[in-house]
Parts: C-alpha cells; sequence; structure tokens
C-alpha cells in the first residue's frame, strides 16, 4: 500500500491531476477540501456566521459527510457535490479550516480512509498532518495569477458565475489564512517534492508525479 499527499496553495490543479493519476493507478482518490467545503456549505444552510468559531465548533454533533465514489459528497443524505463549489462556499471555507475541533473531527474520517488501500490524497496539510508517513509528498504550486485564471475558466465551464477579479481576490485570501492559521498551516512538508506547474499542462502534470511514483515504486501497475 502507498499513500501518496499531494499539498498546495488554492487553485493549484491539485484535484484535477489527483483524480486522474488515482484512476490510471487504481488508488483511491480523496479530495480532502470537499470535506471543509461541505461543512462549510451546512454552517451556510444554518445561518451560522462562519467567522464565530464557537458556532460553527457547536455543529460538529449533527454533520455527517460522505465521501462517495465519483467524487460525490453527501452531507447529511444531501448530494451538496456541486453546491460547495460556489463562490459562497469558498468565500468562507478558510475560516471554517482554521478551527481546530473541525479539523481534528475531519481528519480522523481522512485518515481512517487512508487504511485499508493505496490512496492519494489531496489538501493543505496532508505530509504534514494527516499521513506524515506518506511514501510520496508533493507541493504543487503556480502563480496566484495561473490559479486564478485555471479557476475562473473552470468556473464558467461549470455555468458558476464569477469574475476574475473575485476569483484572485478569494485565491489570495486564501492563501493567506491557509498558511497563516496556528493549526496544521498550508506549508511544505520537509521531505516534499516541490512541483512547479505554472507553465505545465495537466497530462504534463500528471506524467510529472507518475513518474515520481514509479522511479520509487517500479512494480506499481499503469491502467490505461
Ligand atoms: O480546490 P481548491 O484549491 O480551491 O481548494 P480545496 O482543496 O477545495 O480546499 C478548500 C479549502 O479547504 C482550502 O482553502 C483550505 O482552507 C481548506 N483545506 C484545508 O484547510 N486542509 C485541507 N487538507 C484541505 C482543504
Amino acid at each position: 500500500m502507498i499513500s501518496v499527499a499531494i499539498d498546495g496553495p488554492a487553485a493549484a490543479g491539485k484535484s484535477t491531476v489527483a483524480k486522474i493519476v488515482a484512476k490510471k493507478l487504481g488508488f483511491t482518490y480523496l479530495d480532502t477540501g470537499a470535506m471543509y467545503r461541505a461543512f462549510t456549505w451546512y454552517c451556510l444552510e444554518k445561518g451560522v456566521d462562519c467567522e464565530n468559531e464557537a458556532a460553527c465548533v457547536n455543529l460538529i454533533p449533527e454533520v455527517n459527510i460522505e465521501m462517495k465514489p465519483n467524487n460525490v459528497v453527501l452531507c447529511n443524505g444531501i448530494d451538496v457535490t456541486t453546491a460547495i463549489r460556489q463562490p459562497r462556499v469558498s468565500g468562507n471555507v478558510s475560516y471554517i479550516a482554521s478551527y481546530k475541533d473541525i479539523r481534528l473531527f475531519l481528519v480522523e474520517q481522512q485518515r481512517n480512509m487512508a487504511k485499508n488501500s493505496s490512496v492519494i490524497m489531496d489538501g493543505r496539510d496532508i505530509g504534514t498532518y494527516v499521513l506524515p508517513n506518506a511514501e510520496i509528498k508533493i507541493f504543487q504550486v503556480a502563480t496566484v495569477e495561473t490559479r486564478a485564471k485555471r479557476r475562473y475558466e473552470e468556473n464558467i465551464s461549470k455555468g458558476i458565475q464569477c469574475t476574475y477579479e473575485e476569483i484572485e481576490e478569494d485565491v489570495r485570501k486564501r492563501d493567506r489564512i491557509d498558511s497563516g492559521r496556528a493549526f496544521a498551516p498550508l506549508k511544505p512538508a520537509e521531505d516534499s517534492i516541490l512541483l512547479d506547474t505554472s507553465h505545465m499542462g495537466i497530462e504534463e502534470v500528471v506524467n510529472a508525479i507518475i513518474k515520481i511514483i514509479t522511479d520509487k515504486f517500479p512494480e506499481t501497475r499503469i491502467y490505461e
């Protein structure tokens, strides 16, 4: 069993490539950001102010997040796969992710998922905190402008209304909060490999990650 951790700042393309790599290698993929997004969606549904830590933490006992095949996300049985990508969720998720109790609640579930199969997990703290013993750790970066452009185009193609300026501001704000929080902040693990994808296409990044994995574990099978 192999665990692959892919961390990095907002909209660096981690989930896009992690999904493809997982499929090619037959690994389980876990989008940990989607779990923080689902919790944020629930707080917003309840009309709770996401900047009010105590009020958000109080909701933990009533939140049940399920990560289904094909990246479907359920929150208390409701399919929130699309709703968690909305700008109102993106704009609040970094507050929720800065609360230690909420992180401990979600990290426990993330660690359980890595127990029984080879996994690729993407997030902010996978290599540093969730899976510190992961065999492969990648820190995927790109310039703010590249990341904002990619996320803007992704949103438009999914029919999510937004402007480029709003997205760039959101990406900068999340990077600031994610890197600055006290508990399990965004930072490269000491033993991570830095992958700057500013000038790389999706396929190139996928191939680079597969090469990193197969160089270390040559027996890894690649399914087409
Ligand atoms: O896809 P994108 O880069 O926009 O973000 P995401 O992976 O969906 O994560 C959304 C937010 O959840 C991040 O900005 C972090 O605040 C938080 N997060 C985290 O704190 N730790 C993780 N392991 C994953 C996400």
